[in-house]
């Protein structure tokens, strides 16, 4: 059978939500926690609207918290799919807050949700191919292929670390810690 693809826009979902005072932390400011569980339901959405499936959060790349939101704020998450593999999509969000009264928008957030796609049974589905069709789908891609590449390598050096190597007693000598292993 012939693969199938689908384009970026078919699956973008956008997301809008008034920030109420049952939103907010005792420092007035939305609940970190709201947040992202307001991602991760984005990133549900659009993932299974590209897979046709429902799918589940397999990670969250680095959640940064740029400026915090108010209550009032009009808060908008916008996603897409950045990349996919053969049951994972990574999909990139973005939130934005609005002060309604002045209009004024500011970024809050950039994120990166790993979703799998999986069928009624449970068990991982290949999701369709994604068409590319701006510069900018295609940099997104690639950013996002190249960081999967890193976080493997990555993954592997930190398995390969020795305790004992040089190099590992330059390192901890830069931090505050004192090693005194019971094993020899
Ligand atoms: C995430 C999950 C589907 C991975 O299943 P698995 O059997 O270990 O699958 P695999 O190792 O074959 O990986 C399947 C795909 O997920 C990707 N993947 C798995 N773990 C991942 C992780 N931690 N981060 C990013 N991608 C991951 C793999 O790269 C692979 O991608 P590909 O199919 O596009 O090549 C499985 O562990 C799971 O169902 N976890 C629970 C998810 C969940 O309940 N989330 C909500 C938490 S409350």
């Amino acid at each position: 059978m012939a693969e199938s693809f689908k384009s970026v826009q078919e699956s973008q979902v956008a997301l809008s939500m008034l920030m109420l005072p049952s939103h907010s932390n005792f420092g007035g400011k939305i609940h970190g926690g709201y947040l992202l569980s307001l991602l991760d339901q984005v990133a549900f959405a659009c993932a299974s609207k590209h897979s046709g499936h429902y799918c589940v959060t397999a990670s969250v790349d680095v959640v940064n918290f740029l400026r915090p939101i108010e209550v009032g704020e009009l808060v908008t998450l916008k996603a897409s799919v950045n990349f996919v593999g053969n049951s994972s999509m990574v999909i990139g969000i973005r939130v934005e807050a609005e002060d309604i009264r002045t209009g004024e928008v500011k970024h809050c957030n950039s994120s990166y949700f790993t979703m799998v796609s999986k069928d009624e049974a449970g068990n991982k589905v290949t999701v369709p191919g994604l068409l590319l069709r701006t510069k900018d789908e295609v940099r997104r891609f690639l950013a996002a292929a190249t960081a999967i590449r890193d976080r493997e390598q990555d993954k592997q050096a930190k398995r390969n670390l020795d305790p004992a190597s040089e190099a590992s007693k330059l390192e901890l000598a830069n931090h505050r810690v004192r090693v005194n292993l019971a094993e020899k």
